[in-house]
């Protein structure tokens, strides 16, 4: 052999090495690669205190590196590392600069932990917001997961550690995500559970995550449509495939048939069986030399670049990443009312601040599952909020069990801040193995002691604010009348309790935007049901099926108030022979500085097929101080109009007039809007 591994080695000696390492290898040693080993040992050993890197693929007679996977999406799972927010926080940010620098801490703690392969961005669209999962991903919109997945995935792998998009796809129904075969037809897939993962991989994803469910009656990590001929066929991807963790490839010839290139986290059906399958003549030796191609050029091209810095022990949960942390709870927590401006608080005139429920003093970072941090440093709210006013306001704090006492407490006090919703009990990852009440949420309300409790207070009190904890939509007509303001804190990661005390007392101006609809009723959704063996996905959810069937939602998808006003004028739109040029001035109108998310809608009402009536396809988060105007431009590439043709198998552009809507959410009356032909 003539080459070696070595760091900093170009595309041209990657591409040499690793069709030499090809030839030299024998089939076992191909084999070898392509499955996780010693799982059940680490595992063991480790329960209970969190998670250590597992080890998979490598060869050390020819110095191939192997690949050291460690979960995410929340931070790195390892004990002591930075907690984040939860995906569907950070997406609520729509801040794409913010996500990459997330991606960077997350790949230095990763580097510091001993690992080179992260298991994250997840992208699973949110179809139904009861999905047990809704907090690893960003939301339920396919371009607003493609830019958030891609940042992360960009951020992480310049620390030369390989980011996973996962669950490759149509992953959504948590108790059912072993079993149930998700059907739907080609323009679905193609234009509503794809693009995002499409995204992602043309921005450099080195690797992906089969999910475990099937699509069209094929397991994805069996699904060669799924696999072999979309992915690595029309997308070109040059990286590798590896399959979930709970068994999730289910059969030895049908997995390397369909395009799985790497068993995760051992080799159950591959290795031994796998080079049986070849030797009997089952599967040709070219299937196992391109997933050991691809395997070995990924390694190589995403983890051998010349490091631009040390990863020392010490850097994880350092100052610098806990700060970055607050900073993202600061930026993605939604302010959805605020009658009569109750908000930002008043610190000078407060007297007593009554703080209820059993969440304001719980350390709640979101659920138990593969992608807990593990994370003791955790502020939760009623300490953010008590080193926040110091000794200058009266907290009284009770846990809500007693309604007499709420109601008595809320007479004296001049606010009262509920904090509800749920925790890793209510909603998250369903693992078969363990004993654990998670999974699929059984409602999209609130429990009754959070509603009675609410309720209660605001007998009382005519200032309450309803804070609520949560992953994804919560109905909330029950109660939404009977409460001034309403802020949506999310899973808010380490520094949750700071970020919210900010932003209740107006340090810091709320800017987050929800990236799903919230329902009136949950009629208004998607079928949806957590044990089941099928599933049909239409081509509509969110605010897309809300459009097309007519129905006002509690609140629009992109919705979030702000403690300032945002004026848009001079919407001016330009076409190229292979985009559309969108430029508008943004205005802050009123007394605070705020950051703005100014969003661009693509309206498809002129079109001759089934269309949304229209779809996000450009957004970006703004900081203005009070009175300045910017003008922001905004560039759509001309194939963000295309629809999947069934019959001619293409992405077509039809020759009609589209509406290019911009404005503050997808509510019609936020945006302005104008006519473009292409
Ligand atoms: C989850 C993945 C995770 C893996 C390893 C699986 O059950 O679905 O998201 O990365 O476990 O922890």
């Amino acid at each position: 052999m003539v080459l070696k591994v070595k760091e900093g080695m170009t595309p041209q000696e990657i591409e040499e090495f690793t069709s030499h390492a090809l030839l030299e290898m024998t089939l076992k040693e191909k084999v070898h690669l392509m499955s996780g080993y010693d799982f059940y040992k680490i595992f063991l050993k480790d329960r209970g205190k969190g998670r250590s890197v597992i080890p998979g693929g490598g060869l050390e007679r020819l110095d191939i590196p192997p690949f050291r996977f460690i979960d995410g999406p929340r931070g790195v799972v390892i004990p002591g590392s930075t907690c984040f927010p939860v995906s569907m926080a950070r997406g609520a940010s729509w801040d794409i600069t913010l996500e990459e620098e997330i991606g960077e801490v997350i790949g230095k703690e990763v580097r510091a932990h001993g690992g080179n392969l992260y298991g994250a961005p997840c992208i699973n669209l949110l179809r139904h917001p009861a999905w047990g999962r809704a907090q690893e991903t960003y939301g339920e919109d396919p371009y607003h997961l493609g830019e958030l997945g891609s940042a992360l995935s960009r951020g992480v792998q310049k620390h030369n550690v390989m980011a996973t998009i996962k669950h490759f796809a149509a992953n959504s129904i948590e108790y059912s995500r072993f079993k149930v075969n998700v059907v739907m037809n080609e323009r679905t897939l193609r234009e509503v559970y794809l693009p995002h993962f499409k995204k992602c991989i043309e921005n450099g994803c080195a690797t992906v995550m089969s999910a475990y469910n099937k699509i069209n009656d094929k397991y994805c990590g069996h699904n060669a449509h799924l696999l072999r001929e979309i992915l690595k066929g029309d997308w070109q991807f040059k990286g590798y495939v590896h399959s979930d963790w709970m068994d999730g490839l289910y059969d030895t010839v049908a997995g390397i048939k369909g395009g799985l290139d790497v068993e995760m986290p051992r080799a159950k059906h591959y290795g031994k069986k796998l080079i049986k399958a070849v030797e009997k003549g089952e599967v040709s030796i070219d299937l196992i030399d391109d997933a050991a191609r691809r395997i070995i050029w990924t390694v190589l091209r995403y983890t051998t670049k010349v490091d631009l810095q040390q990863y020392p022990p010490d850097l994880v949960g350092c100052e610098e990443h806990i700060n970055l942390s607050r900073k993202v709870a600061e930026k993605s927590m939604v302010l959805l009312k605020n009658s009569n401006n109750l908000l930002p608080l008043e610190m000078n005139t407060l007297k007593k601040l009554a703080i209820f429920g059993r969440l304001a003093d719980l350390k709640n970072t979101g659920d138990h599952g593969s992608s807990q941090v593990h994370q003791d440093n955790i502020i939760t709210p009623l300490q953010g909020i008590k080193r926040f006013v110091e000794d200058k306001v009266e907290i009284i704090y009770n846990d809500g069990k007693d309604l007499e006492e709420i109601k008595n407490l809320s007479k004296n006090a001049n606010a009262v801040i509920a904090v509800v919703g749920y925790t890793f009990r209510d909603e998250g990852e369903y693992v078969r193995q363990f004993i654990r009440k998670a999974g699929d949420r059984e409602s999209l309300k609130l429990k009754e002691r959070d509603k009675n409790l609410i309720l209660a207070a605001s007998e009382q009190n005519s200032n309450v604010i309803v804070v609520i904890v949560g992953g994804s939509a919560v109905i909330l007509e029950q109660w939404i009348d009977n409460v001034k303001a309403i802020l949506m804190a999310w899973y808010p990661g380490m520094e949750g309790g700071t970020a919210l005390a900010e932003i209740i007392f107006g340090k810091v101006n709320p800017s987050g935007k929800l990236p799903f609809t919230i329902p009136k009723n949950e009629s208004d959704l998607p079928f949806f049901k957590t044990h089941i063996d099928e599933i049909e996905y239409g081509y509509y959810h969110g605010y897309t099926l809300m459009e097309k069937k007519g129905i006002v939602p509690r609140f629009p998808f992109g919705f979030g108030l702000s403690y300032t006003q945002y004026e848009y004028s001079n919407l001016i739109v330009n076409t190229s022979e292979d985009s559309i040029k969108v430029s508008i001035d943004v205005s802050n109108i009123g007394k605070m500085p705020g950051e703005e998310v100014v969003q661009v809608y693509v309206g498809f009402e002129q079109s001759n097929i089934d269309r949304p009536k229209k779809l996000l396809k450009g957004f970006r988060k703004v900081f203005l101080n009070s009175n300045q105007t910017q003008k922001i431009s905004i560039e759509i590439p001309k194939e963000e109009l295309g629809w999947y043709n069934p019959e001619t198998k293409m992405w077509e552009i039809e020759d009609i007039k589209y509406t290019i809507y911009v404005g503050s959410s997808s509510k019609e009356e936020d945006l302005i809007s104008t006519e473009i032909i292409f």
